[in-house]
Protein backbone atom coordinates (compact mmCIF):
# COMPACT_ATOMS: atom_id res chain seq x y z
CA UNK A 1 0.00 0.00 0.00
CA UNK A 2 1.39 3.49 -1.08
CA UNK A 3 2.24 6.14 2.02
CA UNK A 4 -0.97 8.11 0.59
CA UNK A 5 -3.13 5.23 1.05
CA UNK A 6 -2.01 4.08 4.42
CA UNK A 7 -3.54 7.23 5.25
CA UNK A 8 -6.53 5.58 5.20
CA UNK A 9 -8.51 2.41 6.28
CA UNK A 10 -7.67 -0.82 4.26
CA UNK A 11 -11.55 -1.55 4.91
CA UNK A 12 -13.10 1.37 3.90
CA UNK A 13 -14.92 0.41 0.98
CA UNK A 14 -15.56 -3.34 1.96
CA UNK A 15 -18.40 -4.58 0.73
CA UNK A 16 -18.56 -1.67 -1.68
CA UNK A 17 -19.35 -2.81 -5.40
CA UNK A 18 -18.01 0.07 -7.81
CA UNK A 19 -18.95 0.05 -11.89
CA UNK A 20 -16.54 2.20 -13.14
CA UNK A 21 -17.11 3.81 -16.96
CA UNK A 22 -14.04 3.84 -18.98
CA UNK A 23 -12.08 1.94 -15.91
CA UNK A 24 -9.77 0.65 -18.65
CA UNK A 25 -7.19 3.36 -18.61
CA UNK A 26 -5.85 6.66 -16.99
CA UNK A 27 -7.67 8.78 -14.30
CA UNK A 28 -10.62 5.69 -14.19
CA UNK A 29 -8.24 3.06 -13.75
CA UNK A 30 -6.46 4.89 -11.19
CA UNK A 31 -9.56 5.21 -9.35
CA UNK A 32 -10.20 1.53 -9.40
CA UNK A 33 -6.67 0.35 -7.66
CA UNK A 34 -7.75 2.89 -4.98
CA UNK A 35 -11.07 1.35 -4.30
CA UNK A 36 -9.37 -2.36 -5.35
CA UNK A 37 -6.77 -1.46 -2.45
CA UNK A 38 -9.14 -0.20 0.05
CA UNK A 39 -11.65 -3.60 -0.06
CA UNK A 40 -13.77 -2.63 -2.73
CA UNK A 41 -15.56 -5.28 -5.23
CA UNK A 42 -15.24 -3.43 -9.08
CA UNK A 43 -16.80 -3.51 -12.57
CA UNK A 44 -15.00 -2.08 -15.38
CA UNK A 45 -16.67 -0.99 -18.84
CA UNK A 46 -15.41 0.06 -22.07
CA UNK A 47 -15.19 -0.25 -25.42
CA UNK A 48 -11.75 -1.73 -26.00
CA UNK A 49 -12.03 -5.69 -24.88
CA UNK A 50 -8.34 -6.32 -24.51
CA UNK A 51 -7.48 -2.96 -22.72
CA UNK A 52 -10.14 -3.93 -20.01
CA UNK A 53 -8.82 -7.23 -19.40
CA UNK A 54 -5.31 -5.71 -18.88
CA UNK A 55 -6.87 -3.67 -16.54
CA UNK A 56 -8.90 -6.13 -14.62
CA UNK A 57 -5.50 -8.48 -14.32
CA UNK A 58 -4.35 -5.50 -12.70
CA UNK A 59 -7.14 -5.22 -10.54
CA UNK A 60 -7.40 -8.61 -9.23
CA UNK A 61 -3.70 -9.01 -8.52
CA UNK A 62 -4.84 -6.18 -5.64
CA UNK A 63 -7.05 -8.10 -4.14
CA UNK A 64 -10.78 -7.08 -5.89
CA UNK A 65 -13.06 -9.34 -7.35
CA UNK A 66 -13.61 -8.17 -10.89
CA UNK A 67 -15.83 -8.35 -13.93
CA UNK A 68 -15.21 -6.53 -16.89
CA UNK A 69 -17.68 -5.91 -19.96
CA UNK A 70 -17.53 -4.32 -22.94
CA UNK A 71 -19.91 -1.37 -23.41
CA UNK A 72 -20.17 1.39 -24.78
CA UNK A 73 -21.52 4.17 -23.00
CA UNK A 74 -23.63 5.40 -25.60
CA UNK A 75 -25.35 2.49 -25.85
CA UNK A 76 -27.92 2.27 -22.72
CA UNK A 77 -28.94 -1.09 -23.12
CA UNK A 78 -25.39 -2.42 -23.17
CA UNK A 79 -24.63 -0.34 -19.81
CA UNK A 80 -27.78 -1.96 -18.12
CA UNK A 81 -26.74 -5.19 -19.28
CA UNK A 82 -23.38 -5.12 -17.71
CA UNK A 83 -24.82 -3.53 -14.68
CA UNK A 84 -27.11 -6.39 -14.01
CA UNK A 85 -24.02 -9.15 -14.76
CA UNK A 86 -22.33 -7.01 -12.35
CA UNK A 87 -25.34 -7.04 -9.54
CA UNK A 88 -25.31 -10.87 -10.23
CA UNK A 89 -20.87 -11.53 -9.99
CA UNK A 90 -20.20 -9.33 -7.02
CA UNK A 91 -23.55 -7.59 -5.96
CA UNK A 92 -25.48 -4.57 -6.02
CA UNK A 93 -23.69 -1.20 -7.18
CA UNK A 94 -23.48 0.87 -4.74
CA UNK A 95 -20.75 3.59 -6.45
CA UNK A 96 -21.07 4.87 -9.46
CA UNK A 97 -18.09 6.36 -11.49
CA UNK A 98 -18.89 8.08 -14.87
CA UNK A 99 -15.81 8.89 -15.88
CA UNK A 100 -15.58 7.43 -19.59
CA UNK A 101 -14.10 10.49 -21.97
CA UNK A 102 -13.01 11.47 -25.05
CA UNK A 103 -11.43 14.53 -26.82
CA UNK A 104 -9.26 16.14 -29.21
CA UNK A 105 -8.02 19.12 -29.91
CA UNK A 106 -9.63 21.46 -32.63
CA UNK A 107 -10.40 24.78 -32.98
CA UNK A 108 -14.31 25.02 -33.26
CA UNK A 109 -15.00 26.00 -37.15
CA UNK A 110 -12.93 22.81 -37.70
CA UNK A 111 -15.28 20.56 -35.33
CA UNK A 112 -17.68 18.67 -37.49
CA UNK A 113 -21.19 17.60 -36.34
CA UNK A 114 -20.27 14.53 -36.15
CA UNK A 115 -17.50 15.78 -33.88
CA UNK A 116 -19.12 17.32 -31.62
CA UNK A 117 -21.62 14.66 -31.09
CA UNK A 118 -19.18 12.33 -30.81
CA UNK A 119 -17.70 13.83 -27.68
CA UNK A 120 -20.76 15.42 -26.46
CA UNK A 121 -22.48 11.41 -26.77
CA UNK A 122 -19.61 9.83 -25.09
CA UNK A 123 -18.88 12.09 -22.11
CA UNK A 124 -22.64 13.87 -21.36
CA UNK A 125 -25.15 11.14 -22.96
CA UNK A 126 -22.76 8.50 -21.41
CA UNK A 127 -22.85 10.32 -18.25
CA UNK A 128 -26.81 10.07 -18.34
CA UNK A 129 -26.96 6.68 -19.23
CA UNK A 130 -24.96 5.30 -16.48
CA UNK A 131 -26.52 7.41 -14.10
CA UNK A 132 -29.95 6.23 -14.91
CA UNK A 133 -29.30 2.85 -15.41
CA UNK A 134 -27.66 2.65 -12.47
CA UNK A 135 -30.52 3.78 -10.75
CA UNK A 136 -32.49 0.95 -9.12
CA UNK A 137 -29.44 -0.33 -7.84
CA UNK A 138 -27.93 2.92 -6.42
CA UNK A 139 -31.14 3.59 -4.75
CA UNK A 140 -31.20 -0.15 -3.09
CA UNK A 141 -27.70 0.32 -1.98
CA UNK A 142 -28.21 4.10 -0.89
CA UNK A 143 -25.12 4.43 -2.99
CA UNK A 144 -23.72 7.65 -4.95
CA UNK A 145 -22.43 8.89 -8.03
CA UNK A 146 -19.38 10.33 -8.55
CA UNK A 147 -19.35 12.19 -12.27
CA UNK A 148 -15.76 13.17 -13.92
CA UNK A 149 -15.95 16.29 -14.71
CA UNK A 150 -13.15 19.19 -16.05
CA UNK A 151 -12.36 22.51 -15.32
CA UNK A 152 -13.15 23.38 -19.11
CA UNK A 153 -16.84 23.31 -17.87
CA UNK A 154 -16.30 26.48 -16.48
CA UNK A 155 -13.30 28.15 -17.90
CA UNK A 156 -13.57 28.60 -21.36
CA UNK A 157 -10.75 26.84 -23.14
CA UNK A 158 -9.90 27.20 -26.56
CA UNK A 159 -9.91 24.24 -28.84
CA UNK A 160 -12.26 22.46 -26.24
CA UNK A 161 -15.75 23.94 -27.16
CA UNK A 162 -17.07 20.12 -27.55
CA UNK A 163 -15.95 18.92 -23.90
CA UNK A 164 -16.54 22.23 -22.44
CA UNK A 165 -20.32 21.77 -23.50
CA UNK A 166 -20.10 18.26 -22.78
CA UNK A 167 -18.75 18.67 -19.08
CA UNK A 168 -20.79 21.62 -18.22
CA UNK A 169 -24.05 19.77 -19.03
CA UNK A 170 -22.31 17.04 -16.48
CA UNK A 171 -22.14 19.64 -14.07
CA UNK A 172 -25.88 20.51 -14.29
CA UNK A 173 -26.55 16.70 -14.54
CA UNK A 174 -25.46 15.85 -11.87
CA UNK A 175 -26.34 18.68 -9.35
CA UNK A 176 -30.16 17.81 -11.07
CA UNK A 177 -29.59 14.26 -10.07
CA UNK A 178 -28.71 15.15 -6.62
CA UNK A 179 -31.88 17.37 -6.12
CA UNK A 180 -34.07 15.06 -7.41
CA UNK A 181 -32.57 11.06 -6.25
CA UNK A 182 -31.28 12.74 -2.90
CA UNK A 183 -34.73 11.77 -1.42
CA UNK A 184 -33.95 8.23 -2.24
CA UNK A 185 -30.88 7.99 -0.81
CA UNK A 186 -28.38 8.70 -3.76
CA UNK A 187 -25.50 11.13 -3.40
CA UNK A 188 -24.13 12.97 -6.69
CA UNK A 189 -20.76 15.11 -6.86
CA UNK A 190 -18.24 15.62 -9.54
CA UNK A 191 -14.26 15.39 -9.16
CA UNK A 192 -12.81 18.12 -11.50
CA UNK A 193 -9.02 16.89 -11.90
CA UNK A 194 -6.33 19.05 -12.89
CA UNK A 195 -3.10 17.82 -15.17
CA UNK A 196 -2.53 14.60 -13.66
CA UNK A 197 0.41 12.83 -14.93
CA UNK A 198 0.91 10.47 -16.92
CA UNK A 199 -2.83 10.78 -18.64
CA UNK A 200 -3.88 11.06 -22.57
CA UNK A 201 -5.93 14.23 -21.37
CA UNK A 202 -2.04 15.72 -20.12
CA UNK A 203 -0.46 14.51 -22.86
CA UNK A 204 -3.29 15.58 -25.96
CA UNK A 205 -4.06 18.97 -24.30
CA UNK A 206 -0.51 19.88 -22.92
CA UNK A 207 0.67 19.64 -26.47
CA UNK A 208 0.68 23.14 -28.04
CA UNK A 209 1.39 24.84 -24.76
CA UNK A 210 4.14 22.63 -23.43
CA UNK A 211 4.05 20.47 -19.85
CA UNK A 212 6.78 22.67 -18.98
CA UNK A 213 4.33 25.77 -19.01
CA UNK A 214 1.55 24.26 -17.60
CA UNK A 215 3.15 23.01 -14.44
CA UNK A 216 4.44 26.14 -13.80
CA UNK A 217 0.44 27.81 -14.12
CA UNK A 218 -0.51 24.76 -11.29
CA UNK A 219 -0.38 26.93 -7.67
CA UNK A 220 0.94 23.78 -5.93
CA UNK A 221 4.35 23.39 -8.79
CA UNK A 222 3.51 19.57 -10.08
CA UNK A 223 1.39 17.70 -11.87
CA UNK A 224 -1.57 15.58 -9.78
CA UNK A 225 -1.16 11.73 -9.87
CA UNK A 226 -4.21 9.41 -10.83
CA UNK A 227 -4.28 7.96 -6.82
CA UNK A 228 -4.48 11.14 -5.96
CA UNK A 229 -8.03 11.66 -7.77
CA UNK A 230 -9.05 8.06 -6.84
CA UNK A 231 -8.64 9.10 -2.84
CA UNK A 232 -11.24 11.57 -3.10
CA UNK A 233 -13.36 9.60 -4.87
CA UNK A 234 -12.78 6.71 -2.14
CA UNK A 235 -14.13 8.87 0.49
CA UNK A 236 -16.77 10.50 -1.44
CA UNK A 237 -18.03 6.54 -1.78
CA UNK A 238 -17.40 6.36 1.34
CA UNK A 239 -19.40 7.02 4.50
CA UNK A 240 -16.79 9.60 5.46
CA UNK A 241 -19.19 11.90 2.63
CA UNK A 242 -22.55 10.69 3.67
CA UNK A 243 -23.50 14.20 3.85
CA UNK A 244 -22.10 15.37 0.65
CA UNK A 245 -24.01 16.04 -2.47
CA UNK A 246 -24.59 18.14 -4.92
CA UNK A 247 -20.75 19.43 -5.11
CA UNK A 248 -18.07 20.12 -7.43
CA UNK A 249 -15.04 19.09 -5.79
CA UNK A 250 -11.55 20.06 -7.80
CA UNK A 251 -8.83 18.25 -7.15
CA UNK A 252 -6.25 20.04 -9.22
CA UNK A 253 -3.26 21.75 -6.70
CA UNK A 254 -5.57 25.28 -7.84
CA UNK A 255 -4.71 24.92 -11.44
CA UNK A 256 -8.51 26.24 -12.05
CA UNK A 257 -7.68 29.38 -10.36
CA UNK A 258 -4.96 30.00 -13.13
CA UNK A 259 -7.91 30.13 -15.52
CA UNK A 260 -6.18 27.92 -17.97
CA UNK A 261 -9.98 25.56 -17.54
CA UNK A 262 -8.44 22.12 -17.18
C1 LIG B 1 -11.19 17.30 -35.58
C2 LIG B 1 -11.84 15.10 -35.13
C3 LIG B 1 -10.60 14.83 -34.50
C4 LIG B 1 -9.62 15.92 -34.45
C5 LIG B 1 -11.81 13.04 -34.39
N1 LIG B 1 -12.56 13.97 -35.02
N2 LIG B 1 -10.63 13.54 -34.03
N3 LIG B 1 -12.15 16.31 -35.64
N4 LIG B 1 -9.97 17.10 -35.00
N5 LIG B 1 -8.43 15.75 -33.88
C6 LIG B 1 -13.89 13.79 -35.58
C7 LIG B 1 -13.84 12.77 -36.71
O1 LIG B 1 -13.38 13.37 -37.92
C8 LIG B 1 -15.31 12.36 -36.80
O2 LIG B 1 -16.11 13.33 -37.44
C9 LIG B 1 -15.73 12.39 -35.36
O3 LIG B 1 -14.80 13.22 -34.65
C10 LIG B 1 -15.73 11.01 -34.73
O4 LIG B 1 -14.44 10.48 -34.86
P1 LIG B 1 -14.16 8.91 -34.73
O5 LIG B 1 -12.71 8.70 -34.80
O6 LIG B 1 -15.03 8.15 -35.67
O7 LIG B 1 -14.77 8.61 -33.31
P2 LIG B 1 -14.37 7.52 -32.27
O8 LIG B 1 -13.59 6.40 -32.91
O9 LIG B 1 -15.59 7.18 -31.52
O10 LIG B 1 -13.33 8.27 -31.32
C11 LIG B 1 -13.79 9.22 -30.39
C12 LIG B 1 -12.72 10.26 -30.15
C13 LIG B 1 -11.40 9.58 -29.79
C14 LIG B 1 -13.22 11.18 -29.03
C15 LIG B 1 -12.55 11.07 -31.41
O11 LIG B 1 -10.40 10.54 -29.54
C16 LIG B 1 -11.54 8.68 -28.62
O12 LIG B 1 -12.06 7.57 -28.73
N6 LIG B 1 -11.11 9.03 -27.49
C17 LIG B 1 -11.29 8.20 -26.28
C18 LIG B 1 -10.13 8.34 -25.46
C19 LIG B 1 -9.87 9.76 -25.08
O13 LIG B 1 -9.95 10.69 -25.88
N7 LIG B 1 -9.52 9.96 -23.86
C20 LIG B 1 -9.08 11.24 -23.46
C21 LIG B 1 -10.03 11.81 -22.63
S1 LIG B 1 -9.21 13.16 -21.95
P3 LIG B 1 -16.51 13.23 -39.04
O14 LIG B 1 -17.32 14.44 -39.30
O15 LIG B 1 -15.20 13.21 -39.79
O16 LIG B 1 -17.28 11.95 -39.20
C22 LIG B 1 -10.35 14.01 -21.28
C23 LIG B 1 -9.81 15.08 -20.46
C24 LIG B 1 -10.74 16.18 -20.59
O17 LIG B 1 -11.48 13.79 -21.42
C25 LIG B 1 -10.33 17.29 -19.78
C26 LIG B 1 -8.91 17.55 -19.80
C27 LIG B 1 -8.64 18.99 -19.67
Amino acid sequence: MSDLLSNLSPTLLDGTTAFITGGGSGINLGIGKVFAALGANLSICGRDGAKLQRAATELEELGARVVHCVADVRDHDALAAAMERTADAVGPINTLIAGAAGNFNAPAEKISANGFATVVGIDLLGAFNAAHAAFEQLAETSGSITFISAGQAYAPTSNQVHAGAAKAGIENLMQNLALEWGPRGVRANTIVPGPIAGTLGVERLSAEVGAAEWRRAVPLGRFGTTEEVGVMAAVLASPLAAYVSGCRIQVDGGFGLAGFGM
